[in-house]
């Protein structure tokens, strides 16, 4: 493969601009919390376990300029950053979840300010590092559910450019490929922000798997012509019975696939899982700006003054999911026993 999606070199985070893909291949130097934090937002790194490995680092990079204090403040300094940077997109819940990670290190600790530091970096890089383990784990568990032959749909970017490297859905294709099967990929643009058109179709012509690109209105015509095998898609927060918020859009293909008996299956590391939350209803939907709707790219193609929605994700019920593949086997339903028994 040749970019990777982030970076921690010279204590400075380096993130590949996924804005400017695939026409440019530009890098973002990240020295201080507060650049990690406009780059989540503005998606020059996205994704939810992407997000979640770059906001640990953010926190290190916090961290720094907070050295010189007493420790009792430096924790409470700490939390309130780990605060805010947990707020920069609110329904992947990846990011809380490494955040937490080390903010429960910080705390455990009965060393000093400085190596409370060093402890979080180290956190932080074994953050990403088990990122890409348990993505190619979950990639092997996925592979035994697509056919020796098979027409594969896919929804926004789950691939390596999500993650620290191989990706969640498109790992599960990567791990199928690399067994010798013939997989054919369709990815459906994914309005507003293309990541579908402009970040999975580059990064899997990178790896020479075949992918044809469709807009999202196709995927129901394709289905209907039965040139669709299976759907996979990841996830940004899986509620404890099973519901799951992925990019906007999800949902539909999910009813889609349920009208045409269509696998639809979920690829997601544990991570992603939130126990706290009993169902799909209560996931906080990120609402994003509307010129991402009312603009293609820099270009206005709605009238001024119209009245839009822009929510960035939706939830796809657990009935509508087939099943679930984490790093820890590929769960059936009922999910909320299933995800039970696992965690
Ligand atoms: O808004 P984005 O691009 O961060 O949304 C990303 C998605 O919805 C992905 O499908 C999800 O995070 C899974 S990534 C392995």
């Amino acid at each position: 493969m040749g970019f990777f999606t982030l970076r921690w070199e010279d204590k400075k985070l380096i993130l590949l601009d996924q804005r400017k893909l695939p026409l440019r291949h530009e890098l973002v130097e990240c020295k201080n919390a507060e650049s990690v934090m406009e780059s989540i937002k503005d998606l020059v790194v996205r994704g939810a376990p992407a997000i979640g490995i770059a906001a640990a680092f953010g926190i290190v990079l916090g961290s720094y300029k907070l050295s010189e204090l007493p420790k009792k403040k430096f924790l409470e300094e700490l939390d309130n950053l780990c605060k805010k940077m947990i707020s920069t997109r609110p329904t992947a819940v990846n990011l809380k979840w490494a955040v937490d990670r080390l903010l429960n290190k910080a705390k455990n600790s009965n060393g000093s300010t400085l190596d409370i530091i060093k402890i979080i970096e180290e956190e932080a890089i074994s953050i990403k590092e088990e990122d890409e383990q348990i993505n190619k784990k979950l990639g092997e568990y996925g592979s035994t559910l697509v056919p020796e032959k098979a027409n594969i749909l896919t929804h926004c970017n789950a691939g390596s450019l999500a993650t620290s490297n191989f990706g969640t859905a498109l790992g599960v294709i990567r791990a199928a490929v690399a067994e010798g099967k013939k997989v054919q990929v369709f990815a459906t643009e994914t309005r507003p922000l293309l990541q579908g058109a402009r970040l999975t179709t580059w990064e899997l012509m990178q790896d020479n798997i075949p992918v044809t690109l469709i807009t999202d209105n196709m995927a129901g015509w394709l289905m209907a012509k039965g040139n669709i095998d299976m759907v996979v898609v990841g996830a940004d927060r899986i509620a404890a019975n099973g519901d799951t918020a992925n990019k906007i859009g999800t949902y539909t293909l999910s009813v889609l696939a349920f009208r045409h008996k269509i696998p639809f299956y979920i690829a997601a590391p544990t991570s992603t899982i939130d126990i706290s939350i009993s169902s799909g209803d209560l996931i906080p939907i990120e609402y994003r700006n509307e010129s991402e709707v009312s603009h293609f790219g820099f270009y206005r193609i709605a009238p001024e003054g119209i009245k839009i929605l822009n929510p960035a994700f939706d939830v796809t019920p657990s009935q509508l999911i087939t099943r679930i593949i984490t790093e820890k086997g590929v769960l059936a339903p009922p999910f909320l026993e299933a995800i039970k028994n696992i965690l």
